[in-house]
């Protein structure tokens, strides 16, 4: 599914490589392998693809993406030069069930990202969403593989930067442009959220999500709402958020007792 414009208006510049890898910052050992496509299917799919025939691209970014994926089989509208669409590879040490929270810090680093390009401050909506003024403006997609002990993940970011004359997707988003009143450089935008995935990440596979709490949890924008979370098979618990734990889990505060959810299980809807 492709995406779909309303009226003509001036297009951004296009992505160049070596005005990325000018702005990543000097202090890290080893520069990600960087790589720009005018338009892929879907950067993460991509990303799998080149590396699966060997290439040893560790960042891909694309200018649009023709089959952009969001979470739960969703589409992600990725029009020409209106967003940063950005895949990172990543090997850790240790076993995938040690990454429960990684959609949890790809989120922390977007909205990082996003607060020192614009000087605005992004929410976090559990589990990954992030959101300026209650609109989405980025969310992360991760997929993971390796081999037992050895985990490998996909970490999938999508920015929406001036969406200008395109349709946006159908529920409560924004873009950098209309939020804060001006676009920001998709060059050091880029820059500045590979730079800070490659930090949040490193502190993740050493210390583990406990080391990233406090970051993610003055940006949750749930806790202390009422909200229903809606699981498989058409269950559903309402209940108060109480924040998120060590492992990335939603702690929500039922009638009966203390629940804590996985974020591939549900579905929230704030009821309060
Ligand atoms: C979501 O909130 O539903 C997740 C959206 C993730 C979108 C990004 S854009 C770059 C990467 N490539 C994809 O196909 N998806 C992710």
């Amino acid at each position: 599914m492709g995406a779909s414009r309303k009226s003509t208006t001036a297009r951004p510049t296009v992505l160049d490589a070596e005005r990325i890898a000018k702005q990543l910052a000097r202090d890290h050992q080893k520069r990600p392998a960087l790589r720009i496509e005018q338009e892929v299917d879907s950067t993460n799919t991509h990303l799998a693809r080149l590396r699966a025939a060997g290439e040893t691209v560790e960042v891909l970014l694309a200018e649009s993406q023709s089959a952009g994926r969001g979470r739960r089989g969703r589409h992600w509208i990725s029009p020409p030069g209106a967003g940063v669409y950005l895949s990172m590879f990543r090997a850790f040490a240790g076993p995938v069930r040690r990454l429960e929270a990684l959609g949890l810090v790809a989120g922390l680093a977007g909205a990082v990202a996003i607060e020192r390009c614009c000087g605005v401050r992004a929410g976090l909506k559990w589990p990954n969403d992030v959101q300026i003024d209650g609109r989405k403006v980025a969310g992360c997609l991760i997929d993971l593989g390796g081999v037992p002990g050895a985990a490998q993940a996909i970490i999938g970011i999508g920015i929406n930067v001036d969406f200008g004359g395109w349709t946006g997707p159908d529920q409560p988003w924004t873009d950098l442009a209309s939020a804060t009143g001006q676009a920001p450089d998709r060059h050091r935008l880029a820059a500045t959220l590979i730079d800070q995935l490659t930090d949040d990440l490193n502190r993740f596979d050493a210390h583990g999500f406990g080391e990233l709490q406090g970051q993610w949890a003055i940006r949750d924008v749930l806790s202390g709402r009422e909200v229903v979370a809606c699981g498989p098979r058409n269950t559903s618990v309402q209940g108060r958020v109480l924040g998120v734990d060590e492992s990335g889990r939603l702690l929500l505060q039922t009638p009966d007792e203390l629940q804590r959810l996985h974020g591939g299980e549900v579905t929230l809807n704030i009821s309060r």
